[in-house]
């Protein structure tokens, strides 16, 4: 089959690790007979910095009329200081928003190679963990409505958060979708000890999950969500949450894999368009000097050929050559941890999936 893919490059460390997938693409695909033609398209602080707009119509078109978006990372501090609605951040939001992608899968697996590199001590650990969190991505104070104005104690800012049933229930259906292919139990995280929207979140959870008696479902609230996470992880299967929280502890379940540079994410909507990227950022201090780890865009580019090309074969083959490749031995800067190994380049670390495809 072929293929139309948008690729956003981005910023930083973005145009390295998005060519590193494409290589990767292309070879696991054409064992399969499939091709991938790709269309770069401008986004972030390159965008701006090219056009004045960090989402140019042309992007957001583009996208729309491909099968689905391999995205590197934006932002970088050249960017830091332009006001809100021209950052780098807002275009990645505004593109989530543009393709509808209410749902953002981003899942946290302990390697086994990886185990050492793992900040939690030994024991915690011993059985590894395996948990896919289920980010809901185009609502909540991301999207709130927001705005200074002049209060009780002078000037002040504001930001809020709003959840529709509708939007609570969708992301809820994915959830229990995705536990019944997986270890069939659901937690879902909110605030509702405090906030309404959470107290909204929980009860929409709850009548869903009596659609689907199968799956075990729980509520935990986010703060103690932030422990439970560093003390037994394996607790968790899949976890449903907002926009901010999953924002969160999103970043706080790749720290346990042992880097952030080795988890993926898919961002989808209703039909089978998807965007696909690493959850890490465009990292500027190691910009450009090929030392960044590209396993988290390659394995985004096995969740697109996965989730939005159906061609799982594909995907398993990449996700098998990260592993043989991690298990001989090889790790790029990020990763070396404890091994103590001399740390391989972007381009080597592909080279070297490459081979084991
Ligand atoms: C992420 C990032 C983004 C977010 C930023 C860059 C806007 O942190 O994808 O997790 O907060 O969603
Ligand atoms: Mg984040």
């Amino acid at each position: 089959m072929d293929f139309n893919i948008a690729l956003l490059k981005g910023d930083g460390i973005g145009p390295e690790i998005v060519d590193s997938a494409v290589a990767v693409l292309d070879k696991a695909g054409a064992k399969y007979g499939h091709a991938f033609h790709y269309t770069a398209y401008l986004m972030g602080g390159c965008a701006y910095d090219a056009t004045g707009n960090p989402l140019p119509e042309e992007t957001v078109k583009g996208c729309l009329a491909s099968d689905s978006v391999l995205l590197g990372a934006v932002g970088g501090p050249k960017w830091d200081t332009l006001p809100g609605h021209l950052r780098p951040e807002k275009a990645l939001l505004g593109i989530r928003s543009a393709l509808g992608l209410f749902t953002n899968i981003r899942p946290a697996k302990l390697y086994k190679a990886l185990k050492a590199e793992c900040p939690l001590r030994p024991d915690l650990v011993e059985n590894g963990f395996d948990l896919m969190m289920i980010r809901e991505l185009t609502g909540g104070i991301y999207f709130g409505e927001r705005g200074r104005r002049e209060g009780k104690y002078g000037p002040e800012a504001y930001d809020t958060e709003c959840y529709s049933e509708m939007e609570v229930e969708r992301i809820a259906r994915v959830a229990f979708n995705s536990a019944r292919k997986r270890r069939k139990k659901v937690i879902s995280i909110d605030k509702a000890n405090v906030l309404e929207s959470s107290r909204l979140w929980r009860e929409v959870i709850h009548r869903v999950a009596q659609e689907y008696p199968d799956v075990e479902c729980s509520d935990m609230l986010v703060d103690n969500a932030a422990m439970q996470l560093v003390k037994n992880p394996a607790q968790f299967d899949v976890v449903v949450t907002s926009n901010m929280f999953g924002d969160i502890l999103s970043d706080e379940s790749s720290q346990i894999t042992g880097s952030i540079g080795m988890l993926p994410s898919a961002s989808l909507g209703e039909g089978s368009r998807g965007m696909y990227e690493p959850i890490h950022g465009s990292a500027p201090d190691i910009a450009g000097q090929n030392k960044a780890n590209p396993i988290a865009t390659i394995l985004s580019a096995a969740m697109m050929c996965r989730f939005s090309l159906e061609i799982p074969e594909v995907a398993d083959d990449i996700e098998k050559a990260v592993d043989e490749v991690l298990n001989a031995g090889w790790r790029t800067a990020d990763i070396v941890g404890s091994t103590g190994v001399t740390p391989i380049s972007c381009t080597e670390m592909t080279e070297k999936i490459l081979a084991a495809l």
